[in-house]
């Protein structure tokens, strides 16, 4: 008879021989189960490349541009540097003064990257207040006439997601999906609170799917050499910047006081948009998950084997060594999170949430409280994840809200309450 020991080694031994490491066959699947959280130990934020610690606040910019790095380098891949430098010039399109009933003002501005790449940025101004205001920029993801149904918004002529069938909508001659996310982008509240919103299209700086660099911002800048080239997370952060950009030059909002924010994968990409650009005063994730704030090494919910697998291109090609290997990551999601530092962050997630690892997300905003530290900030301040709807924690803030997966009017009431908080609003 075989006992249970041999039987492990005849199973693992030809797996081993097709250079299929014993892991392989799960790193795919979705975990949901706690008890199989590997044992795991994170990479220390305050201890340098070279093995030296970092005590002082005076010290961690050093630390910070190693860590970016590394992020570049294994993650997101690394934004070319004429992209990087790129000034897009901006036409204001239209105006309207009396949006919502009069109580803001509605521009459309395009900014041309040439070669048929154009960046639609949406402002939505509050009529009431005093200029220069604060604002809140974020991608959205079908178009912004999806914003608000206002029929004036001009409709999105760009490359669209397929619906949940796998069907492409054709918004260039459909009305069916103005104001359809209007339910994640409470207008009439952001402007009642004295908050500016900007948003853009996540399909005009780059379209969501594997296309090898033959379109959007990838096509203009071409195929970086290497495994470390930029992922369509790296384009659209880099598509905030650019809109960034603009609101510096627009004198009805305080571009100092800007507060960056995305749900899900646009998540992933506020927050690797705050960690290359510090001219985001406030960054914001919103049920970002797996490649955003979860950390990688738990394992739980949605793993990197599988958000490889499902999304090749949204990450640099070296991510795809840590597949079923994420203990071997040289970062994990709480250094994304210290790279924020000293400025305030806000990691948001929903009980129902499961693929996106609620407690691994709590756990990246707490593991980055040490860098916060040296700056004599309170990071979240707790040890456990907090009860559902009670948020905690003061620069660096986190709560985990009843419901699923999307950004919901509780989500938003936290973040103008943060933002006006960090503001001195309040
Ligand atoms: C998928 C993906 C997630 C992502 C989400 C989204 O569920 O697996 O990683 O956050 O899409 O962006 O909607």
């Amino acid at each position: 008879m075989i006992d249970r020991r041999s039987l492990f080694t005849m199973l693992l031994v030809p797996l081993a021989a097709l250079g299929v490491p014993a892991r392989a066959q799960d790193h795919n699947e979705a975990n949901y189960d706690e008890a199989k959280v590997p044992v795991y130990s994170l990479p220390d934020p305050l201890v340098k490349n070279d093995g030296s610690p970092v005590k002082t606040a005076a010290g961690w910019p050093a630390r910070r541009a190693e860590i970016l790095a590394l992020f570049e380098e294994h993650v997101y891949g690394r934004t070319p540097d004429a992209a990087r430098a790129a000034k897009l010039p901006a036409k204001v399109t239209q105006t309207i003064p009396d949006f919502l009933d009069g109580k803001a003002t509605l521009k459309e501005v395009t900014l041309t990257l040439g070669e048929g790449v154009d960046l639609h940025l949406m402002l939505v101004l509050p009529n009431q207040a005093a200029k220069p205001v604060p604002a809140f920029l974020g991608l959205n993801f079908r178009g912004n006439h999806s914003v608000h149904p206002d029929p004036r918004i001009a409709l999105s002529t760009a490359w669209m997601r397929p619906d949940k069938d796998g069907n492409v909508v054709d918004n260039r001659s459909t009305e069916v999906s103005r104001g359809a996310a209007a339910g994640r982008w409470p207008l009439e509240t952001i402007i009642g609170r004295g908050y500016a919103l900007a948003t853009i299209y996540y399909g005009d700086i780059d379209p969501d799917f594997d296309d090898g660099f033959e379109n959007g911002v990838h096509a203009v800048f071409g195929k970086p050499d290497g495994p470390g080239a930029w992922g369509s997370i790296g384009a659209w952060a880099w598509g905030l910047s650019r809109g960034l950009d603009y609101l510096e030059t627009d004198g009805e909002v305080d571009a100092k006081h800007v507060a960056v924010l995305g749900h899900s994968r646009l998540g992933k990409t506020s927050l690797w948009a705050g960690a290359q650009d510090q001219r985001f005063a406030i960054v914001i994730s919103n049920d970002s998950g797996c490649g955003g704030a979860a950390l990688s090494r738990r394992a739980f919910g949605e793993r990197v084997g599988r958000i490889n697998t499902s999304f090749p291109h949204w990450f640099c090609d070296r991510f795809l060594e840590y597949n079923g290997n994420e203990a071997a990551l040289p970062v994990d999601s709480h250094e994304l999170i210290a790279l924020m530092a000293p400025r305030p962050v806000y990691v948001a997630s929903a009980v129902e949430d499961e693929w996106a690892d609620p407690k691994g997300e709590f756990l990246s905003a707490k593991h980055a409280g040490p860098v916060y530290a040296l700056f004599g900030k309170t990071g979240v301040g707790i040890g456990e994840q907090p009860p559902v709807d009670s948020p905690a924690g003061d620069t660096v803030r986190y709560h985990v809200r009843t419901g699923k997966h999307d950004v919901t009017d509780f989500d938003w009431a936290q973040y103008l309450d943060f933002a006006d908080r960090h503001f001195g609003r309040k």
